[in-house]
């Protein structure tokens, strides 16, 4: 298969289908800009169970995604999409930069989900940019921050609904954003506990990726608990 594009955590492969790719999810861990970095065997195959369910929730509340269908066990069919180079994050809970930018205690629920973007530049090491850096750098046309910021909100709304149900607690997350084949914006990349943070609701343990970050236990463990307590 011919390669697209080669990321940290997932490899882009073409179908024959120009509209359709492959999207291999790898064991690859990193953090702090890649500078801690792990290979973790199992780490793909969870992602990619993880994103395919969410995926699979959020079409059918009427999210549009990349999400075709889960392929095999690492992979997944999705469209192909020009992706905004841009991250929309949400948080609902005090944590990571929020805390260490504004000086603000951790775990502090916030009155209402905060969104903020990021600039996807590896060399500027991805800064928080506000509307107008947006429409500076060209990122997104004025209608298509209103879109996505609308549609980042509802995403909130069912994933910490699902979470809760499941006994999860979605502290935060990050979405990409892309425009299909046929025009659409829809929320591309994955959704996963590489780019959500997740506590358990009983005994606040933290599930996601802030484990490898910073040493709190082993990574695959945290994984399976979220995608068993989902299944469950
Ligand atoms: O580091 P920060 O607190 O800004 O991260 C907020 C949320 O976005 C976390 O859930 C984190 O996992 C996710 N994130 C991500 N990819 C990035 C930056 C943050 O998935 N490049």
């Amino acid at each position: 298969m011919e390669k697209v594009y080669e990321g940290k955590a997932k490899i882009v492969y073409k179908t024959e289908d120009p509209d359709k790719y492959i999207l291999y999810f790898k064991d690859t861990a990193t953090a702090f800009d890649a500078t801690k970095r792990a290979e973790v065997e199992g780490k793909g195959e969870l992602n990619n169970n993880i994103s395919s369910l969410i995926f699979q929730l959020l079409e059918e509340r009427g999210i549009r995604t990349h999400f075709i269908r889960k392929l095999s066990s690492r992979e997944m069919l999705v469209w192909r999409a020009k992706r905004f180079e841009l991250e929309v994050v949400v948080r609902n809970i005090s944590a990571g930069s929020l805390c260490k930018r504004l000086g603000i205690e951790e775990g502090k629920p916030l009155e209402k989900p905060l969104v903020e973007f990021f600039y996807k530049n590896d060399e500027l090491h991805d800064p928080l940019v506000c509307y107008d850096h947006i429409i500076l750098l060209g990122l997104l046309k004025e209608e298509q921050i209103h879109e996505i910021k609308h549609i980042t909100f509802r995403v909130n709304e069912i994933l910490r609904e699902f979470f809760s149900q499941h006994g999860l607690i979605l502290v935060d997350f990050k979405l990409e954003f892309g425009q299909l084949p046929d025009g659409s914006l829809a929320v591309v990349d994955e959704v996963s506990p590489d780019t959500c943070r997740l506590w358990d609701a009983k005994t606040g343990e933290k599930l996601d990726k802030d484990r490898f970050r910073f040493d709190l236990g082993d990574l695959l463990e945290g994984y399976r608990k979220v995608l068993e307590k989902l299944q469950g």
